[in-house]
Formats: structure tokens, C-alpha cells, sequence
């Protein structure tokens, strides 16, 4: 078999940098970054204006002041909710499986590096609940809405019902996976950057955020080591299954807004949301495709990659 070297350039040191420097760079090692002295403020915002697709819709804007807050407020529970749903069901089971069957015993560094990325994920999971049972408690909300997963999340399930073979439903989470894990910044920045939000949200996606950028490295890294270590077979699946899953993250998903506008009895929910869809306004970048387009060049399969790896402008919430 061809070694990763031979392949593609693998950056090992910079690797071997982050392995090193992840107790001081990661949440889960100071669990006391993710307390902000700032009291909740009941005038603030749960969740950006700006990353609500129809805000700015003359039907949302003729709501009450509280209902449009209800929304925001039910926009970042169901943000949370979809970013513990990717975690949990998408990207934790494909980091397993890249790291015990995908690296081999010479691979240490890369290893190691998963597993430090595990261990992350798992504490953004715990973050990311306790987002939601603190905002409930703060905005003391009844019971829970009943919000759709999204669209990329169902795209996959879907895509792993028609494969046969085991290797291929793993291999198709680790390709959502590399996807999510590797482009995901550019929407955790828009939430970490905004001063307007409750500052214990921020926070919230600031620490995310942060995990964030040193696994876009490193699954860039390991994703090169992995794909060295495919069969031919592996890496033609891999490859197509790539482009399927590129396209699923760029899929339009207005299912969970249309799910709090109709749950919280906004009569016009329908028309506002058929309205936008077809207008797009207020587009923000919310995903970065850069670093996956330098990943396919480097892996030499760019050109079999279906897909347009310029900035999404899209303006529906990312998971
Ligand atoms: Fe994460
Ligand atoms: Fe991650």
C-alpha cells in the first residue's frame, strides 16, 4: 500500500503541535471558561436577528415584541438541539470509526488527535444541553417544541438506508463528517462574534468555536492518512459519496423555522417562510467550503468532486 507521504502532503507537525498544546487550547480542559459573570439580561437576544431568514419579512415584523423574541429564543434551543443531533449521531461515530479502523499503528499522532477531538465533541455535547436547560429555565419556558432535524442530517440517514454494506454507511457519516468538521467555522463565527446576543450564548459558541479551528487542521491532516489507507474500492466511495455530501450541506432547510413559527401560532407562517425561500434575503455566509476544496486538491480528486466550493450565501440555520 502507498504511504500517506507519497500521496498527499500530511502536514505531521502541525499535528503534533496541536496534540501538544490541547490541554492549555480546549474547553474540556478548563470547564470554568464556560462561565461568564454577565447576568442574564431578559431584553437581549437569544439568537442573532441577522441568522433568522425572515426577520426582516413585513409579516414578522407586524408580530409582537415578544413573539419575535419567542422565536430567537426558539431558534437558538433548536440551534443547539441540531448541533447535539450532528455531534452525537454524525460526527462522534465517524471519528470512532477513522480512528480505529482507518489508522494504522504507525499512525500515532493522528490517533491521538482523534481522540482529543472525541473527547471535545463530547463536552460540546454537554455544552450545548446545558444551553438549552438554562434557557429554558431563564426564559421559563413550558414544554419543549417539537423541532425537525435538519435536512443535512436527514439527507444522510437517507443515503445510509440505501447502502448495503456496513463500510459504506460508515464511510458516508465520515464523509458528512469531514464536511461539517471542516467547514463549520464560518457560521460558529457569525454566533461568537455577535455582542448583541445573551453573552452566555456567545460564550457558548466562542469555546465551540475555538475546538473548532485546531479539528479543521487536524481532519484535514488525518483525512489525507485515512484516504492513504484505503483500498481503491474505499477511495472511489469516498470520493463520490464526498460531492453527496457537500451538496447536502448546502440543501435549503427551513424546516425548523416554519416548525417555531407555526408551533408558537403565527398565523402567516406558511406565506412567510414560502416567501423567503424564494427571495433569499438576508443571505449570510454561514459555511466555508475553503479548506475542503484545498483537502480534494490535495487528495487529487478534485476534479471528480461535483460541486461549487465558493462561499454559500444561504440564510437558513447551519447544524
Ligand atoms: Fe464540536
Ligand atoms: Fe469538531
Amino acid at each position: 500500500m502507498e504511504t500517506a507521504i507519497e500521496i498527499v502532503s500530511v502536514d505531521h507537525q502541525l499535528v503534533i503541535r496541536l496534540n501538544q498544546a490541547w490541554s492549555k487550547r480546549a474547553t474540556v480542559c478548563s470547564p470554568a471558561k464556560a462561565d461568564v459573570s454577565e447576568a442574564f439580561d431578559p431584553t437581549r437576544a437569544d439568537y442573532p436577528e441577522r441568522l433568522v431568514p425572515f426577520f426582516h419579512h413585513p409579516a414578522f415584523q407586524a408580530l409582537s415584541e415578544e413573539l419575535k423574541s419567542s422565536v430567537l429564543t426558539w431558534g437558538w434551543i433548536g440551534y443547539n438541539l441540531r448541533t447535539v443531533t450532528a455531534e452525537e449521531l454524525v460526527v462522534n461515530p465517524a471519528l470512532s470509526v477513522i480512528a480505529n479502523q482507518y489508522l494504522g499503528p504507525d499512525d500515532w499522532h493522528f490517533r491521538e488527535a482523534m481522540q482529543q477531538a472525541l473527547i471535545d465533541e463530547h463536552y460540546h455535547t454537554l455544552m450545548h444541553l446545558r444551553a438549552v436547560e438554562r434557557t429554558r429555565a431563564e426564559r421559563k419556558l413550558g414544554a419543549m417544541l417539537d423541532l425537525p432535524p435538519s435536512v443535512t442530517y436527514l439527507r444522510l440517514k437517507a443515503l445510509q438506508q440505501e447502502l448495503s454494506e456496513p463500510w459504506q454507511q460508515d464511510m458516508a457519516a465520515i464523509t458528512f463528517a469531514v464536511v461539517a468538521e471542516i467547514s463549520v467555522n464560518a457560521f460558529l463565527d457569525l454566533l461568537a462574534d455577535d455582542q448583541s446576543i445573551q453573552p452566555q450564548n456567545r460564550l457558548v459558541a466562542e469555546l465551540h468555536n475555538r475546538d473548532e479551528y485546531a479539528h479543521s487542521k487536524v481532519l484535514a491532516e488525518v483525512a489525507k492518512v485515512m484516504y492513504a489507507n484505503m483500498q481503491p474500492e474505499q477511495r472511489a466511495f469516498f470520493t463520490r459519496t464526498l460531492s453527496q455530501a457537500l451538496s447536502a450541506f448546502v440543501a435549503q432547510d427551513y424546516s425548523m423555522w416554519e416548525a417555531i413559527l407555526s408551533q408558537l401560532g403565527v398565523e402567516q407562517a406558511r406565506q412567510i417562510i414560502d416567501e423567503t425561500r424564494e427571495s433569499n434575503r438576508n443571505a449570510t455566509i454561514m459555511r466555508d467550503y475553503s479548506g475542503l476544496h484545498r483537502l480534494a486538491e490535495d487528495l487529487g480528486i478534485g476534479a471528480q468532486i461535483d460541486f461549487d466550493f465558493r462561499p454559500t450565501l444561504k440564510s437558513e440555520a447551519a447544524a
